[in-house]
């Protein structure tokens, strides 16, 4: 199986980056792929995530990206992903520089941005993927960018005006997570929601299929040219 390469990322603070991270990390896990997940935010919750995952559970490597940890390796040396690795997950920092994030983006990864139903965030998102448009980088790599509703209550306004928000980009909006405690049940066990031992994931396993999905087809190209995405912003 070749490498697959998926990041997740958006600007804004708390919008379900590490949540999203280490749920696709626990899915491919279980499925015996070889998961390495690098961490690029300093506050480390995706490896704690890892130190704290059952012993029996599916093995999953982190890797501290947010620093060079040990100077006598350069950062390309450090932040290699060995053959053997099926799945290299990327979980990225709030307040990213998109510079930066951008000279990550390699030919055919899947960017995954998360986003919350709030005005604030809505707006920080919608300045977030002009951004990342208009960034050498992605328009460079044959990057595919999909979208996730976080957080969601649905048929409340705010649900109803991020999907708007959403349609409106011609980039894939792929599913709608809801707003459920499993998730921080979750993150606390070191599992992903579809390990808990519980019914009262089945709506949670559902809403993920569609994400699988879409990372597990081949990636062509993007369905759309950047600059006919990016012309929407400017209406
Ligand atoms: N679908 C959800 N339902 C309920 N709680 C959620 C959901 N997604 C995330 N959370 C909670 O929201 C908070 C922020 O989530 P998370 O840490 O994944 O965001 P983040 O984007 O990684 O944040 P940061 O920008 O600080 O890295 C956490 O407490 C998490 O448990
Ligand atoms: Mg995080």
């Amino acid at each position: 199986m070749s490498l697959k390469r998926i990041i997740v990322t958006n600007a804004k603070g708390g919008c379900g980056k590490t949540t999203i991270t280490t749920n696709i990390a626990s899915h491919y896990a279980l499925q015996g792929r070889t998961v390495r997940l690098f961490d690029h935010d300093a506050q480390g919750s995706s490896l704690a995530w890892i130190n704290r995952r059952p012993e029996d559970a599916a093995p999953i490597t982190g890797v501290d990206a947010s620093k060079n940890s040990d100077h006598r390796l350069t950062r390309s040396w450090q932040l290699r992903v060995p053959s053997e690795t099926d799945i290299a997950l990327i979980d990225s920092p709030a307040g990213t520089d998109i510079t930066e994030m951008t000279s990550l983006f390699q030919h055919h990864d899947s960017v995954l941005i998360p986003v919350l139903p709030s005005p604030i965030d809505i707006h920080a998102t919608a300045h977030f993927i002009k951004a990342l448009l208009t960034t050498g980088g992605t328009r460079q790599q044959m990057i595919r960018l999909a979208v996730v509703a976080n957080r969601v209550r649905k048929n409340t306004i705010m649900y109803h005006s991020l999907e708007r928000f959403l349609f409106s980009l011609n980039i894939p909006f792929i599913t709608s997570l809801r707003d459920t405690q499993l998730y921080a049940k979750a993150i606390e066990m070191g599992v992903g929601v579809q390990e808990l031992a519980t019914a009262r994931n089945k709506t949670d396993k559902e809403q993920w299929a569609p994400v699988f999905r879409w990372l597990d087809t081949p990636v062509v190209t993007r369905t759309a040219p950047v600059t006919s995405i990016f012309n929407r912003f400017e209406q």
